[in-house]
């Protein structure tokens, strides 16, 4: 699905529609590929997903790579930023492959550094500018209906 978006709001009722297709759909675990240039929303995005479960304050994970939240039914959510990542020696340093297959949900930023890492299922989410508006983006999810 292509999404046309004009304020950062609307990105983040985006996320929050991902994460409650996503309860809808009672997945024991999923991976969410989120991708875009710099600053064109992907936290954004998350601190919407993450509301879908009750979860507030999200932030960039940007020192820390991975953040981890529980909603109150205990429901594990990771937030990943793999910007400053380089390369499976970095991701083994994290536990990404624990995080990945526990039960819970994944969410990361910047899996352009890591390719080859992104599980086959992956939900796939890519947002990019437009010309326009300066707050008008184009957000497409594959892998899941939204
Ligand atoms: N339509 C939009 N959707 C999302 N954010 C928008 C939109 N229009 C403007 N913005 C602004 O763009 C910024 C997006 O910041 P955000 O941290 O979410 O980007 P990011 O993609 O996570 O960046 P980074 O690559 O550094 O992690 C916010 O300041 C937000 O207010
Ligand atoms: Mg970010």
């Amino acid at each position: 699905m292509i999404y046309n978006i004009t304020s950062p709001e609307e990105t983040e009722a985006l996320g929050r529609k991902l994460g409650e297709s996503i309860k809808q759909n009672e997945l024991k675990r999923a991976f969410i590929a989120l991708d875009g240039e710099m600053g064109v929303g992907k936290t954004v995005f998350c601190r919407g997903f993450a509301s879908a479960f009750g979860i507030s304050g999200v932030k960039s994970p940007t020192y820390t790579i991975v953040n981890e939240y529980r909603s109150k039914d205990g429901t594990k959510i990771f937030h990943f930023d793999l910007y400053r990542i380089d390369g499976y020696d970095d991701l083994a340093s994290i536990g990404y492959d624990d995080y990945i297959m526990s039960d819970g949900y994944s969410i990361a930023e910047w899996t352009a550094r890591i390719p080859e890492e992104v599980p086959e299922e992956a939900i796939r989410v890519t947002i990019s500018r437009t010309n326009d508006n300066e707050n008008g983006r184009i957000i497409e999810i594959t892998g899941i209906p939204v």
